[in-house]
């Protein structure tokens, strides 16, 4: 089921994380990357670091204890699960990605704690559908639920159906849920994310960059958190980062957002 002759967003990003799940042509397409952006292994870092940070801002600060979390990745420690569950050991959380290498690792995801619940779904994000159904078993739709979309949707291109798959997914939630999203922006340093751009498409890996109004788009109807839509680095950056944690230096090409869904 695993293609190793074609680069896979989920193994190149493994490999700038410095995981050990990916293959010489996701190695090969990820320097190549590095070569014209060497800021590509600190943008994903950021963005674990950005998962990190909304997750636990949501557990701790807006009580919430059910998570769909889609495109969740190969598993990269500290995993959304256990941050949620370091918190609240009753969170309920579902993964969904649609490439079969993070579900031969999905047994790492399902190591949640004994009184909460931790499940693995696979399925594609462009059937919404599908995920809701699934997640149905484990998730309570009538109660608030933090729906993360982190990293994915800049596999998604519009007329592929981004923007429909949000408004399904964010109409299935309760009042008072939360949507995060991050998203690659080509708004700071156009010239490297056209060319990593370029590089993803030769490996055969469609990718969009989207504007700051662009990525706000997938934000209307909600009320989003303070600081807004920013660079991941600077939403609500701690005082102390973690040691992989975001990175100020230059330019971090990702928008990161956090928004309520209000009532009525
Ligand atoms: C860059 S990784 C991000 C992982 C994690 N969310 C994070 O931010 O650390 C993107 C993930 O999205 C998944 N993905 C891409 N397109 C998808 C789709 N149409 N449906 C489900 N998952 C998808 C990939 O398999 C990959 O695991």
């Amino acid at each position: 089921m695993i293609d190793t002759t074609r680069p896979h967003p989920a193994r190149v990003y493994d490999w700038f994380l410095g995981g050990k799940d990916n293959y010489p042509v996701d190695e090969q397409l990820g320097r190549q990357i590095a070569a014209i952006d060497g800021a590509a292994p600190k943008v994903a870092r950021a963005n674990r670091a950005f998962m990190r940070r909304a997750t636990r801002t949501l557990a701790e600060e807006s009580g919430v204890r059910q998570f769909l979390d889609i495109g969740t990745g190969i598993p990269t420690e500290p995993n959304l699960h256990q941050i949620a569950q370091s918190v609240a050991p009753d969170a309920r959380v579902v993964y969904v990605d649609n490439d079969p290498i993070v579900l031969a690792h999905a047994g790492a995801l399902l190591r949640g704690t004994p009184t909460g619940v931790t499940e693995y779904v696979q399925a594609d994000a462009r059937d919404p559908e599908s995920i809701l159904r699934q997640a149905a078993s484990v998730l309570d739709f009538d109660r608030p639920v933090a729906l993360s979309l982190i990293a994915l949707l800049h596999f998604v291109a519009d007329e592929d159906g981004a923007h429909g798959l949000v408004r399904t997914l964010v109409d299935a939630l309760a009042p008072g849920s939360f949507l995060t999203l991050s998203m690659m922006t080509a708004d700071f340093e156009p010239e490297n994310v056209h060319r990593g751009i370029a590089a993803y498409a030769a490996g055969g890996v469609t990718l969009v960059a989207r504007s700051h109004a662009e990525v706000g788009a997938f934000f209307t109807g909600l009320d989003l958190l303070e600081p807004g839509i920013v660079a991941v680095p600077d939403w609500r950056p701690e005082d102390t980062p973690a040691a992989d944690g975001p990175v100020t230096e230059g330019p971090i090409s990702l928008y990161g957002g956090v928004a309520r869904k209000p009532a009525g």
